[in-house]
């Protein structure tokens, strides 16, 4: 059977459509970008973490979930996986992350994932159509949370559920712990704060769940920690998650006065160091979940 593609879901198709994306990204910004390299990131970074913050992410058979600002579907593979009877509806604002999110979850052969290409703040369904939302590390990077969760709410069904996954940057610490690395760590946070967004979010989770409207809020930290007996998190969350994070930011730190050359260089190899022998690493995310009062 022909699965459904990636539809456009912007009025303006085509080139209008890429130059409204272009102009909310433009406006709105994302640290992260949209690389090849980070898109290698976030797939690392979801199949490092999968078992910590999804183990206990699963929604029902015939239930239809909305996954918002998918990117390039490291998530909808797991939400496929742990769901596969749940009709999943992932969007995203940028056109070339929803074609390798389609492309990846075809290849894995997974039937009940659709992908539209639409604005969290503009999203084109009807209230109440939702059973589940579910959002991983996405409001960390808008200018207005609480207003991402609010069109969020008004999708669920009375009695529907919404799930956050965000990190907080504040929650990081490692060993050895050098003066540049933890500056470099910093650029990490003052750049995605240029941009609007709040590398601190882990900690707000419930506030904005509780202010958007939700009930029955529940939050659980879910701490990562690294050391040298744990090789797979050495490689999949310090060398494959968090330092390709780092050096994400490396131009705009520079272009922006954050750090200057020296100290970056050295800030980077001082992260190296917790991945080698006597090293540590710990960082937390964190989970919330909500219900829509019926
Ligand atoms: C860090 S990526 C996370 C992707 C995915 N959830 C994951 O964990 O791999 C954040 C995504 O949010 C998307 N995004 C940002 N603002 C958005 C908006 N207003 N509407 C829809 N998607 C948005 C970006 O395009 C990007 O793909």
């Amino acid at each position: 059977m022909r699965r459904p593609g990636p539809v456009l879901m912007f009025p303006e198709s085509g080139l209008a459509g890429l130059r409204k994306e272009r102009e909310h990204m433009q406006a709105h910004g994302y640290v992260h970008g949209y690389s090849a390299r980070e898109a290698q990131r976030l797939a690392d970074q979801a199949g490092t973490l999968a078992g910590l913050l999804h183990h206990d992410t699963a929604y029902a058979a015939g239930t239809r979930v909305l996954e918002a600002g998918c990117g390039t579907g490291c998530q909808s593979l797991i939400l496929a996986e742990h769901s596969p009877g749940a009709h999943i509806t992932s969007v995203d604002i940028s056109q070339a992350s929803l074609e390798q999110a389609r492309a990846a979850v075809e290849q894995a052969g997974h039937a009940n994932v659709r992908f539209l290409r639409a604005d969290i703040f503009d999203l084109p369904f009807a209230e109440q159509s939702f059973d589940h939302v579910f959002v991983c590390f996405v409001l960390e990077h808008l200018a207005d949370p609480l207003g991402a969760l609010k069109a969020l709410k008004r999708m669920l069904k009375p009695g529907g559920s919404i799930c956050v996954v965000e990190g907080d940057h504040g929650s990081c610490y490692f060993h050895p712990e050098t003066r540049a690395a933890r500056q470099a760590w910093q650029c990490l946070i003052d750049s995605q704060a240029r941009l609007g967004g709040d590398s601190l979010i882990g900690r707000r989770i419930y506030p904005l769940l509780a202010a958007a409207g939700f009930a029955d809020i529940q939050v659980s930290p879910r701490m990562v920690y690294v050391d040298h007996g744990r090789p797979a998190l050495v490689e999949g969350f310090i060398r494959r998650t968090i330092i390709p994070m780092v050096e994400g930011v490396r131009q705009a730190s520079l272009d922006h006065g954050l750090i200057d050359q020296a100290t970056w260089e050295a800030g980077i190899a001082g992260l190296h160091q917790s991945a080698q022998a006597g090293g540590t690493f710990c960082y937390t995310f964190f989970k919330g979940l909500g219900l829509n009062r019926p």
